[in-house]
């Protein structure tokens, strides 16, 4: 059997993640929005681009969601992009309706799937999708630390001019402004980057690293950015598809974790066939704490401005 991927949501992270799912042959792919013709022409596209690029998978479009019946996995994308001197959280309410009528139809045609939200405010979003749904919170989680930690392990590498493939980046908390990069446990080939830069270096990239979004934002300045937030779904997609019990940051639904009840926030999670099977708890240093305490308070505060 075939596995079937969604992807809902045919604008560009949609439309990018669905053409990354086919070319890694990971299944088949049906691509869903509202716009009328989108999604069609963007799969057939894609379905075209399979004798080129060697991958078998079948890729149609729809604006209902009857060809999404019994799919794997479900990646939720729709939603508004932010516009030059937008904060994520300025999306709340509009994307608050679209994310909800979105996550109905998911249910009902595939109420076995796992979801991973995109949508911003993505922390926020990730959480109306679990109270829509009413799917156990294994299965219900957000895309943020993938994206945030590579951008981190991006201005790693070009600080210390090396491979990216030698940096790894520890992200927690919301994707949002108060984002909690953790250069402690970031390193370069193994060794921490407190070792090897100084502070002042760390903190510039750290902040790089929480505005990332944004610098591309203002850069585009018709919507945000598209390639890395694809690649970041796909990745948490492979690593559920294949078992892989692969530790990603990413929001998960915390019961007490992280001194965090009832809310989504960016953690390092085991990702395997059942969904979120672990969360992997690091004791933080104080001020670490007071970070990710702030973090989870401004996540608290969207999601409580939606009366879930
Ligand atoms: C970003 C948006 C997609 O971080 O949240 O680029």
């Amino acid at each position: 059997m075939r596995n079937k991927i969604s992807v809902v949501g045919a604008g560009n992270v949609g439309a990018t993640a669905a053409q990354k799912l086919a070319e890694r042959g990971l299944g088949d792919v049906v691509l869903v929005d509202i716009v009328e013709g989108i999604p069609q022409g963007k799969a057939l596209d894609l379905l075209e681009t399979g004798p080129i690029e060697h991958y078998d998978s079948r890729v149609i479009g729809a604006q209902d969601y009857a060809p999404t019946a019994d799919s794997n996995i479900v990646v939720i994308t729709a939603g508004l992009p932010r516009k030059p001197g937008m904060s994520r959280d300025d999306l709340l309410f509009k994307n608050y309706e679209i994310v909800k009528g979105v996550t109905e139809q998911v249910v009902k045609y595939s109420p076995h799937a796992i979801l991973i939200v995109v949508s911003n405010p993505l922390d926020a979003m990730t959480q109306v999708a679990l109270k829509v749904s009413r799917f156990p919170k294994n299965r219900v989680m957000g895309m943020a630390g993938v994206l945030d930690s590579a951008r981190f392990r991006t201005f790693i590498a070009m600080e210390m001019q090396c491979s990216v493939e030698n940096t790894h980046a520890f992200v927690l908390g919301g994707h949002g402004d108060t984002m909690v990069p953790l250069p402690r446990y970031s390193t370069v080939a193994g060794i921490p980057i407190t070792e090897l830069m100084p502070k002042e270096t760390i903190d510039r990239i750290v902040q790089r690293t929480r505005d990332g979004g944004a610098e591309i934002v203002s850069l585009l300045k018709t919507g945000s950015a598209y390639y890395a937030p694809a690649a970041s779904a796909v990745e948490m997609v492979e690593a559920i598809l294949f078992d892989k019990k692969k530790i990603l940051p990413i929001a998960a639904y915390l019961e007490g974790e992280y001194g965090v009840n009832g809310y989504y926030l960016g953690v390092p999670a085991k990702l395997g066939s059942k969904g979120v099977e672990d969360i992997v708890q690091i004791k933080l240093q104080p001020e670490e704490k007071a970070a990710l305490e702030k973090s989870a308070a401004s996540v608290k505060e969207l999601v409580d401005k939606l009366s879930l």
